[in-house]
């Protein structure tokens, strides 16, 4: 925002008594039948809506009565890698610590705990990865997984491997915590008679009543039906907060824009509106910027996909506007694309989204859609885990030991077409063999990584095509993210200084040159911005790299070896024996087919993009409208394509 029209806000202040303020909340009440409960049954399934304290309370109760006293720690998984961290943060302010001290976090290349923690928040994938070190999760007294409900893989798989491992670790507690009451079924799934006990504790909600408004008639645009609903609201109702659901971030930051330049021209008699986006893409700081609390001449409105359903509890809101989708990603096991599907909520995701305008005062939800509409929807939205990728579920499920992938306790099977696809794509990266086992070493190292499986066969190839370095740094970029920074007004100066870094091999060795370039010149902040590069990208990658060295260490894979520049096919190649099956044929009319024959475009922001390359290979994809496009991209020559393929014969 520009200075004239900067807005004051000021952070809330954290009370002298936080102590006072935790015995304010719903779950306080419950502190004694919960812990009973822990101590009686193996397995506590607790119900409580957003904000009634499940997450940062529980876990502090059970260190404050000794469940951490015999050397065993208190783990809460997340399925969001900044809800554990800012939660990790909020827990030690309760506690006056530091974080990293009594409580931490482990997220994905971020571990922020010591010798002293007792209370670990990790995401649900990194309580996984400790699986694979720690089969029967020793280190832990009690293990709370959080937001059940989500339902996402790793949760599912996390509900399967805990059914294990209870019935050989009768002293270990779980708890399931859910936002959504439907947690019967979830019971039924652990309680094993005579051998799990189960228990349901439902946090009696003191939500306020909440008006919920339908459309007479589906909207055409939903977007504009929810900024329209905005200044309906800020000129009609009184003061409070507006929250409102859409599906993705492109529309989230165009509706920021459009309200932010509403705002300029608000009548002096009413608040005026200030947008905030909220969506994972954001770093924390930007994400944090949504609790900041402003003076009575603003209203806040927070633009946010399906995160501040139930993860992220914001005061103050009072109203709701829901467009009633929500983004899936949707696996295609012939094509292996992952598409990003806009589907209609369930009428869980709508209850819950509702009951935010109703935490602090009576609110009131406008449903951007007919009633009958809302009477059509699924009562629940359906498990990750019959829509996903299954690859990372089958390397896992064969890491822990599993030949047949059905003797898993899965709390709903995936479809096994994916499963077979999955399979098929991990024999054919090396991962298997052909009894369907694990290879030495390529397979444990992979399952190893924290890396997606085709960048770690890149990597792990990399010795037998003598770049290393390269690839360790190139896997980093990749995962990190576009390293350009393009704003709109600067659009010709940004371009004029992205051509000086730019391969004609394509954006992978773009990438890479970028990073070389940051890291030479010791991660200078000035020089990014002159240059229109993203620090921020830049530097996440520079600590993934940190992060993945060891592993190569470890592996006792070199990565001395310098390139030079004739060097450059190698690397593609290399990347190709990851990414064999992303590779795509230019057609006529400019577009690509990839070899599973689909139709794709190339990006707009690729530097590849109007280059007619006959063959190409792609990192990855994104689905807008109907197409969709690839970026990451990289000339390949069709002979290297016949050789991998005829070499895999
Ligand atoms: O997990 P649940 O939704 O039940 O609640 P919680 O996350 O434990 O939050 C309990 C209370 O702590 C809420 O009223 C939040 O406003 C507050 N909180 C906070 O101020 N800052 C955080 N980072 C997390 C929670
Ligand atoms: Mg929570």
């Amino acid at each position: 925002m520009e200075d004239e029209f900067a807005i004051q806000s000021f952070k809330p202040a954290l009370s002298t008594n936080l102590a006072f303020q935790k015995k304010l909340l719903p779950i306080f009440k419950y502190r004694e039948p919960l812990l009973y409960a822990i101590e009686t049954f193996q397995v506590t399934l607790l119900h409580g809506h957003t904000g009634c304290g499940k997450t940062t309370q529980l876990p502090q109760y059970l260190y404050e009565t000794g469940w951490t006293k015999e050397g065993k720690i208190i783990g809460c998984t997340q399925p969001r890698r900044l809800v554990a961290r800012s939660v990790a943060t909020r827990v030690s302010e309760e506690l006056n610590t530091e974080v990293g001290k009594a409580c931490g976090y482990k997220i994905q290349f971020e571990h922020n705990v010591s010798d002293e923690t007792k209370i670990e928040y990790m995401t649900d994938g990194s309580l996984l990865k400790e699986i694979l070190t720690d089969p029967l999760l020793q280190r832990f007294s009690v293990i709370m997984i959080d937001e059940v409900h989500e339902r996402t893989v790793n949760i599912d798989l996390l509900l399967g491997i805990l059914k294990r491992i209870l019935l050989k670790r009768p002293d270990l507690r779980v708890i399931l915590a859910s936002a959504s009451a439907n947690i019967q079924s979830l019971n039924d799934f652990f309680y094993e008679r005579g051998k799990i006990d189960t228990k349901i504790i439902s946090i009696e909600g003191k939500l306020f009543p909440v008006d919920v408004m339908y459309l007479e008639n589906p909207t055409e645009n939903y977007v504009n039906m929810a900024i329209e609903t905005v200044l309906n609201i800020n000129s009609s109702y009184p003061s409070g907060d507006i929250l409102v659901f859409l599906t993705d971030r492109r529309e989230i930051d165009d509706c920021v824009k459009r309200i932010e330049a509403l705002s300029i021209t608000t009548p002096e008699d009413l608040p005026m509106l200030v947008p905030l986006p909220l969506y994972s893409g954001l770093t924390l700081d930007e994400q944090l910027r949504v609790f900041d609390i402003y003076e009575k001449r603003f209203r806040k409105v927070i633009f946010s996909t399906n995160i501040a359903e139930a993860s992220v509890t914001i005061d103050g809101i009072v109203y709701v506007v829901d467009c009633g989708l929500c983004k899936l990603r949707i696996f295609n096991p012939y094509s292996r694309i992952t598409k990003l599907i806009r589907v209609p909520i369930s009428k869980s995701n709508a209850v819950q989204r509702t009951g935010r305008a109703g935490r602090t005062n009576p609110g009131k939800c406008f449903r951007l859609f007919p009633k009958n509409v809302y009477d059509s929807l699924k009562d629940e939205s359906d498990a990750e885990i019959s829509h996903a990728d299954m690859l990372p579920v089958v390397l896992f499920l064969k890491a822990i030991g599993l030949r047949n992938i059905y003797q898993f306790p899965f709390y709903i099977p995936p479809p096994t077409i994916h499963i077979i696809a999955a399979l098929e794509d991990l024999y054919f990266l090396g991962a298997i063999d052909d009894h369907s086992s694990l290879t030495d070493p390529i397979g444990f190292q992979m399952v190893e990584l924290p890396l997606d499986a085709r960048l770690s066969k890149a990597l792990l190839s990399s010795a037998s095509y003598d770049c290393t370095n390269a690839m360790l740094n190139i896997v980093s970029v990749v995962m990190a993210g576009d390293v350009f920074y393009r704003p709109s007004s600067n659009h010709h100066e940004a371009t004029a200084c992205h051509a000086t870094f730019i391969t004609e091999e394509g954006d992978i060795l773009t990438g890479l040159n970028v990073l070389e370039s940051f890291l030479n010149r010791k991660k200078d902040m000035k020089w990014c911005k002159t240059n229109f590069l993203n620090y921020n990208t830049l530097s996440h990658a520079s600590e993934i790299r940190k992060h993945i060295l060891p592993y190569l260490q470890r592996f006792r894979i070199s990565s001395e070896k310098r390139l030079t520049d004739a060097d450059s096919s190698k690397m593609i190649e290399c990347i190709l024996q990851g990414f064999f099956r992303n590779v795509a044929h230019l057609q006529d009319d400019g577009s690509y087919k990839t070899i599973s024959g689909s139709p794709v475009w190339v990006d707009q922001k690729s530097t590849m993009n109007n280059k007619s390359i006959p063959w190409i290979m792609f990192t990855s994809m994104v689905q807008y409208e109907d197409r969709t496009f690839i970026n990451g991209i990289s000339k390949i020559e069709s002979k290297w394509l016949e050789h991998f393929y005829n070499r895999r014969k």
